[in-house]
């Protein structure tokens, strides 16, 4: 086992670890969740065994990175023991009263971008609409000239800058999309600056090739400017992206007055194709087809969803029924920020079977926010939500939308040791504080990353 370096100079030279002492460890083990299981997370708290500190309060173990099991700590002390681990290997983390949860998953970012737009901020408020600022090639457009303006050097440091922010709130995965370059060689760069981020750690990263995000300024004057973007984006760009190997799925702005929902199709069976698995933005504005067209191509998820059709829903939920469920990434704090006062009808998705995720959509212009916490706040106000709920919206189902489910989101035997113990006694209280840093110690992979003690 080789001595691994923490930030701060701190040694992790065990190989095992075991987390003692929380109120309540919540695993959101046992798979994806949707329906009325979708707000059944697992908890263990200590007070039904006797209190913290109790022969058997909840515990963790994990071994080389990986989760060993999770009970109470005098029966995995006998486990680990009967099989084979040296308990003196293993470094105690101790959760001083805390909530333990797996570490949380962003699904939908738009990490890498340069600049900022507050200005719009103050265009909206002043009542423009956000697809009419981008008609008058400011929104993603100017953020697009920003980026690829922008060394890569600098990319990169905010990219670091915004994923050391994400952890402090709890985040130990994260979706990266590119979306600001829209030629070949900057969409290029962004998911090469999204992929070696994650090789740095100790945020993992996983890149989302969005160069269906907005029609390019150079082609915006041809009255054909949609449509020859569309096929640049299959002759050349995908075909590029696919050959560089970094990016995982691929993304489309599925929008009216976008790119439409057989545009849409087009980009994402094609992506399909080359093995990138298909996701989109869809139904964000006004009802596009978005819900229709994912659950017909069977895309991972369908992402944003505040004014699906009831066409659409129905298609989701089928699709759930049938056992290919697309996800339901839902960001309702793009919807807060942007001022909207009608939401992604999560309580529908959910009464019908559909799993939800919730994201960040961290990006300069409709999500500036990095906490997937305050996200999870906005799940629970305006989606109506509760907090168990939006648990496993941002662990298992975040992780299946990231086609993870294997590897993490939830504390269970095998997957990767990745957990965050909190300084509040329950994770109900994590949407119940909203902005507060409740964050203590980040665990990824079985090392200390962040530890706030
Ligand atoms: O998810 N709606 C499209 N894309 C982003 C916003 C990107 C931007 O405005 O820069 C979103 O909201
Ligand atoms: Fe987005």
């Amino acid at each position: 086992m080789s001595l691994r370096l923490l930030p701060g100079g701190r040694a992790a030279d065990l190989p095992g670890l075991l987390v003692t002492g929380a109120a309540e460890v919540v695993t959101v083990a046992g798979g994806p969740r949707r329906g009325s299981g979708q707000g059944d997370v697992d908890r263990r708290s200590a007070a039904d065994v006797g209190g913290i500190g109790a022969e058997n309060a909840p515990a963790v173990a994990a071994w080389e990175g990986r989760i060993l099991g999770v009970g109470g700590l005098a029966d995995l002390e006998r486990l680990v023991d009967a099989e084979g681990y040296p308990l003196e290997r293993f470094g105690r983390l101790d959760a001083a009263g805390g909530a333990v949860s797996p570490g949380l998953v962003d699904p939908h970012t738009h990490l890498i971008f340069a600049g900022s737009r507050e200005g719009e901020l103050e265009l909206r408020q002043q009542g423009a609409g956000y697809l009419d600022i981008l008609a008058a090639g400011g929104g993603i457009l100017s953020t697009v000239a920003a980026t690829r303006a922008a060394a890569t050097e600098t990319l990169e440091d905010h990219g670091r800058h915004w994923l050391a922010e994400m952890l402090t709130h709890g985040v130990t995965t994260v979706e990266a999309k590119s979306g600001y370059g829209l030629d070949l060689a900057t969409e290029v760069r962004l998911l090469d600056i999204a992929y070696r981020l994650g090789q740095e750690g100790p945020i993992e990263v996983v890149p989302t090739w969005l160069g269906a995000h907005a029609v390019p300024p150079e082609l915006r004057s041809r009255p054909d400017a949609t449509e020859a973007y569309v096929r640049l984006l299959l002759e050349e760009q995908l075909p590029g992206v696919a050959a560089h190997g970094r990016a995982v799925a691929a993304d489309v702005f599925c929008e009216t007055g976008v790119f439409d929902a057989d545009q849409s199709r087009r980009i994402l069976t094609a992506a399909a194709g080359y093995g990138l698995r298909p996701r989109l933005h869809a139904d964000e504005l006004a009802p596009s087809g978005g819900a229709e067209l994912a659950a017909e191509i069977g895309a991972t998820t369908a992402d944003h969803l505040a004014t699906p059709s009831e066409t659409g829903i129905a298609a989701m939920a089928t699709a759930a029924e049938d056992g290919r469920p697309v996800v339901a990434t839902l960001l309702p704090a793009t919807t807060w920020f942007l001022m909207k006062d009608h939401h992604a009808p999560a309580r529908t998705f959910i009464d019908r079977g559909v799993p939800v995720a919730i994201g960040t959509d961290f990006n300069p212009g409709t999500s500036p926010t990095p906490s997937l916490p305050l996200a999870m706040t906005a799940a629970c106000l305006n989606l109506r939500m509760t907090p168990d709920e939006a648990l496993a919206a941002v662990t298992v189902n975040a992780a299946l939308a990231l086609g993870l489910a294997d590897e993490i989101g939830s504390l269970e035997a095998g997957k990767q040791a990745d957990l965050v113990v909190w300084s509040v006694p329950t994770t109900r209280q994590i949407p119940y504080w909203p902005a507060a840093d409740l964050v203590r110690t980040v665990v990824k992979r079985g090392v200390i990353v962040l530890d706030r003690n």
